[in-house]
């Protein structure tokens, strides 16, 4: 046994990929290993949950083995092991959580249940400690997309999420509609750069609030379809309704609770096109944009380990018990 027991291993199966991670407490990634089932889905056009648990069954201890082989450790030394608890998929959930569990049975380490947003939250200090408080986070991933406030780790307040499709989803379902495969979003942001925004699509709920609304736009994309527009150009005018949503709502947000920072995470958050608009935001408001080293926005199990040390500091962290229903501000 190592004397410093300082590393946490993380777990992440929400979803399509199996992945596992070893972090220290400073955020230093000492090994990461994902499985990605792309593969697999691509022919579905979207996750097909239940070949998603069995490819999960068949990974999730090669892919652990290889992480503390990477990280030149063992399971009976790690400090503490964090397991993505939802929200999630159950299948795939069920399959991390059950190995986490018998794992650190075994190896006599605690195991603690991670809400994936919070890890996605986390992602942003992974490899350097960036976020300062108070915060605007955005949140755009293929399962979620809000807008919270962040006055320190403990204390989020969610301020309007979506009222039907993530901004994730509704980049997966345009990619399908251009023929652009599983998942959309770095497809369609490629094909957007090559094309000019001259289709009107609608910009859902930019006059009022913080919340979302994805549906709509997405509809439009599939109704323009009929006229067989030039393909780069629906890209790129979806692309820039999305962008007008995102960071109408983000300048809204900052400009009612004046921040330190916006961070921006999930897997939206690779897309180009956001990370330059959010620059051009900050820069004018004189925020400092926290965003996650590019191979850290998509789902990771480093962000899940990073998350785990914040729960080490509850009195009684949440265990295996997988929990389909969780927000920004719960453990
Ligand atoms: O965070 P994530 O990996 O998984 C969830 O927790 O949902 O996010 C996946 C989503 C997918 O919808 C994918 O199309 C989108 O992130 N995405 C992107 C880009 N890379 C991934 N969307 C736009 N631009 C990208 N470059
Ligand atoms: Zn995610």
């Amino acid at each position: 046994m190592s004397p410093a027991r300082g590393l946490i291993l993380g777990i992440e199966s929400s979803c399509d990929d199996t992945a596992a991670a070893v972090v220290d407490e400073g955020g230093t990634v000492l090994s990461s290993v994902i499985a990605t089932q792309t593969a697999i889905h691509a022919e579905w056009g979207g996750v097909y949950p239940e070949f998603a648990s069995r490819a999960h069954v068949a990974s999730i201890i090669p892919t652990i083995a290889k992480a503390l082989a990477d990280a030149g450790t063992d399971g009976p030394s790690l400090r503490a092991i964090g397991v993505t608890r939802g929200p999630g998929l159950i299948g795939p959930l069920l399959v991390g959580l059950n190995t986490a569990a018998g794992l650190g049975m075994g190896w006599g380490v605690p195991v603690i249940g991670i809400n994936h947003l919070r890890g996605h939250l986390r992602s942003a200090d992974l490899e350097q400690q960036r976020v300062r408080f108070p915060a605007i986070i955005l949140l755009v991933s293929g399962g979620h997309t809000f807008l919270a406030r962040m006055e320190s780790p403990g204390d989020i307040t969610l301020l309007g999420s979506t009222r039907d499709d993530s901004v994730g989803e509704a980049y997966d379902k345009v990619g399908r509609m251009l023929g652009l495969g599983y998942p959309g979003g770095p497809a369609v942001d490629r094909l957007a750069k090559t094309g000019t925004p001259n289709i009107p699509f609608p910009r859902p709920l930019l006059g009022e609030g913080l919340e979302f609304s994805f549906s709509g736009l997405k509809s439009a994309v599939s109704r323009y379809m009929d006229r067989t527009p030039p393909p780069a150009d629906v890209a790129a005018s979806f692309v820039e309704a999305c962008m007008a949503v995102l960071l109408t709502k983000c300048r809204r947000a900052l400009q009612a609770w004046p921040s330190r920072a916006l961070v921006i995470v999930g897997g939206v958050s690779a897309s180009p096109q956001l990370r330059a608009g959010a620059q051009a935001l900050c820069d004018e408001l004189g925020v400092e944009l926290c965003l996650p080293p590019l191979r850290w926005s998509t789902d990771n199990a480093a962000m899940i380990a990073l998350a785990t040390w914040d729960y080490l500091r509850l009195d009684r962290p949440p265990g295996t018990a997988p929990q389909l229903n969780l927000s920004i501000g719960d453990y």
